[in-house]
């Protein structure tokens, strides 16, 4: 069987991972989340004091760019695949809203971009591959034989997210996750170095009205119909 490249873009919140997780699982791909990869520079310039009073200081954590090590392993146990910052399993820590708070800045810089791109490239050599982010279709893989954009009203991802982080024990307001959401939209599409935007060729997937199963099973066509 042909082994192709599927890349998922879309806004925050609307379920990119899910789909993705769901389509490698089925596929026998490899799934790579690349907003864990910018949530983890995140985590790394926080930890380091890079961000003070919420002010990203870049000529440092541009310093240390080589010495970010991000790698992903999988956890047979929880059949999922983890992130790891310089060896360090951090899936949970980097996703508190306290880095979603963060990692705009840090995705807006182009060094970073450029060790990211580089990094989720390599990931491709052998294809088999499920990609979500912002820049998978337009940037990283422009020739991927299947690109999915996908899309939900703001008020529905807030609310998914909120009921996410609730259901995690997070104690924090559905006010606070809906300004976070509208946040990032304005920052992933108005920023210079490569800002979320549909390429031509994506299939767009509004999934406001639609579960998850009919979302997978049309996403899945699209994948059999090119893979033969
Ligand atoms: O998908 P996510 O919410 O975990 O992504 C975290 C942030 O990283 C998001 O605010 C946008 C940024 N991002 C990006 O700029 N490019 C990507 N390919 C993936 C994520």
């Amino acid at each position: 069987m042909n082994k192709i490249i599927i890349a998922i873009d879309g806004y925050s919140s609307c379920g990119k991972s899910t789909l993705a997780k769901q389509i490698a699982k089925e596929l026998n791909y490899v799934y790579i989340d690349t907003g864990a990869m910018y949530r983890a520079v995140s985590l790394y310039a926080l930890q380091k004091g890079f961000i003070v009073n919420n002010v990203l200081e870049v000529t440092k954590l541009l310093a240390a760019l080589p010495s970010i090590k991000i790698s992903f392993s999988y956890n047979l146990a929880q059949s999922k695949s983890e992130t790891f910052l310089n060896g360090v399993n951090v899936e949970q820590d980097i996703r508190t809203i306290e880095i979603s708070n963060h990692v705009s800045k840090v995705a807006q810089i182009k060094e970073v971009r450029e060790k990211m791109v580089d990094l989720q490239r390599a990931m491709g050599d052998d294809k088999g591959l499920v990609m979500d982010g912002r820049d998978i279709g337009s940037v990283v893989f422009p020739n991927a034989e299947l690109k999915l954009f996908m899309t939900a009203s703001p008020k529905i991802r807030a609310q998914r997210r909120f009921d996410e982080l609730k259901a995690k024990g997070d104690k924090v307001s559905f006010e606070d996750v809906m300004a976070n959401i509208v946040l990032r939209d304005n920052d992933d599409t108005s920023r210079t170095e490569n800002p979320l935007i549909k390429s031509p060729d994506a299939i767009v997937i509004d999934n406001s009205d639609i579960t998850q199963e009919e979302q997978f099973e049309l996403a899945l066509n699209y994948a059999k119909n090119i893979i033969g």
